[in-house]
């Protein structure tokens, strides 16, 4: 396979860009379907499809943060209007968020962690195809990922969870990197 270097510097460049950095335009239905297929096109041991997207944008983004604040709310009604706010808002002001949930199928041919890194492989593989289509995207996974009230209202079911929410859109900044690993510190040879 020959090399590609624009696939190399794109992996040696790539950073996230936080939702509040992420406005419309967000992808049209087209690219969202291309961002989808390629999002999903992860390695799968067993070929079970241990995971299930659920497609949050337009009105439904401020629905669900609506849901969230009631939630908070209904837990502790003497919550300030500004944590509301900021419930309302978990969905804004990116155009569109991917939740990603594992959907595992028990099977001893894949355990569960594999199931599970399958999952984040389509989280991290919808931000690439959201980069590769001229977006960006980040991952987050904040209380409404691991409440179970929250997930059941974002579409989890019965045995599901969330691993990861991916927000799109198009950039607004020019995010600036962050320090990487050091290979000597993470990477060792084994000698036997
Ligand atoms: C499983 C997972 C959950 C994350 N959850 C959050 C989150 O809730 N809030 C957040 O700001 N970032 C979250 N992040 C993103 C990272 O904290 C950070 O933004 C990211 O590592 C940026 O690195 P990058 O530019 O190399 O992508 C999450 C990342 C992963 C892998």
């Amino acid at each position: 396979m020959p090399a590609n270097a624009a696939l190399r510097d794109y992996l040696k460049t790539r950073r996230s860009v936080g939702i509040g950095f992420l406005k419309d335009p967000g992808p049209i239905p087209a690219e969202l379907d291309e961002i989808l297929t390629i999002g999903t096109r992860v390695p799968d041991h067993g070929k079970f499809v241990p995971w299930r997207l659920i497609v949050i944008e337009g009105d439904a983004r401020a629905k669900a943060g609506e849901k969230l604040a009631a939630i908070q709310k209904a837990r502790n009604p003497a919550i300030d209007e500004a944590s509301l706010d900021n419930e309302r808002r978990q969905f804004l002001p990116a155009p569109v968020t991917i939740g990603v949930l594992l959907s595992p199928k028990p099977n001893p041919k894949a355990p569960e962690m594999e199931q599970l890194l399958s999952a984040g492989n389509v989280c991290f593989n919808l931000s690439h195809a959201a980069f590769a289509l001229g977006f960006a995207a980040s991952w987050t996974n904040r209380w409404y990922g691991f409440d179970p009230e929250a997930q059941q209202m974002l579409g989890a079911r019965g045995g599901e969870r969330f691993v990861g929410f991916i927000h799109i859109g198009t950039p607004t900044t020019v995010i600036e990197d962050r320090d990487r690993p050091d290979l000597r510190k993470v990477v060792t040879r084994w000698v036997g």
